[in-house]
């Protein structure tokens, strides 16, 4: 699907975007897999995503694994062996330094993404609400793994107890890992500014943080191409690639990288 940008539209938004990014004294960030596009990275939705042509019970499910763990972890060896010549883009760069100027305590980065690319552009802390391509977990002893993105054998098994292991990602029908939503529900209720960016906001409960937030009085800015399933309840739309947009917004409010 094409959408012409209207760049006349886009400026106005980026001027609106800069002046509540000024003033904010708390920013919360929401991003999906469109902030990785410009990466390299297939995002879900549409086509080429991920899940085209793809059953999500099929490969994404707890069900799926105990069925055959051999084709649920095809589909995760492909994408963590997509994620070794991936590297960050300049929109992932512009909000490590969104972290940088507002301190740990002022901004919080809540992802839905598991390829760890906010980390590999800086980006300290990091709420991995969907959790991680990079680590595995034993379906045994629970032990969580660190891998980064070196192949792992076709079915690997833990060190520890010969369990198998299973990626540390949510999938559907499993609950989001407990402290870190909860973190991730509290910074977006506390925030003035709550950016969203490349979601398609269709996912719950993640894009709900989208309505907490406005609910609890924050000025929602989306960047996205295109407006998402939460376009409704935004006050700023950036329509144009986020790996253009967000680094001209940081440096209009902050100069030059
Ligand atoms: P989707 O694939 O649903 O949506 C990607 C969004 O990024 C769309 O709204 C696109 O318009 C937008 N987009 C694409 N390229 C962009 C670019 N260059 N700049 C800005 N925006 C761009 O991905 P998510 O919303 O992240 O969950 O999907 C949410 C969840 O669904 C994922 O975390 C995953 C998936 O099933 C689990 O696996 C639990």
């Amino acid at each position: 699907m094409h959408h012409p940008v209207d760049s006349g539209e886009l400026e106005a938004g980026i001027r609106a975007a800069v002046e509540s990014l000024r003033g904010a004294t708390t920013v919360a960030v929401l991003t999906g897999a469109g902030i990785s596009a410009e990466s390299g990275l297939a995002t879900f939705r549409g086509a080429g995503g991920l899940w085209e042509g793809q059953r999500v019970e099929d490969v994404a499910t707890p069900f799926a694994f105990r069925r055959d763990p051999a084709l649920v972890w095809r589909f995760y060896h492909q994408r963590r062996a997509a994620l070794r010549a991936a590297r960050p883009n300049p929109g992932h760069y512009a909000l490590a330094r969104l972290e940088r100027h507002f301190g740990a305590p002022r901004f919080t980065l809540i992802t839905q993404n598991v390829d760890g690319l906010h980390q590999v552009a800086g980006s300290e802390r990091v709420l991995e609400i969907h959790g991680s391509l990079r680590r595995t977990r034993c379906t045994r002893c629970g032990q969580v793994r660190e891998q980064g993105t070196e192949p792992l054998p076709e079915l690997p098994h833990c060190p520890a107890c010969g369990g198998l292991l299973r990626p540390d990602v949510v999938w559907f029908h499993e609950p989001l890992p407990e402290r870190v939503w909860a973190e991730a529900e509290s910074a977006t209720t506390r925030c003035s500014v709550f950016l969203v960016v490349g979601t398609s906001a269709v996912v719950y409960p993640a894009a709900g943080l989208i309505e907490t937030a406005r609910l609890a009085g924050a000025v929602v800015i989306e960047s996205n191409l295109v407006p998402s399933a939460a376009g409704h309840l935004v006050d700023i739309g950036l329509y144009g690639p986020a790996g253009q947009v967000l680094p001209r917004l940081v440096t209009e409010v902050w100069g030059p990288a």
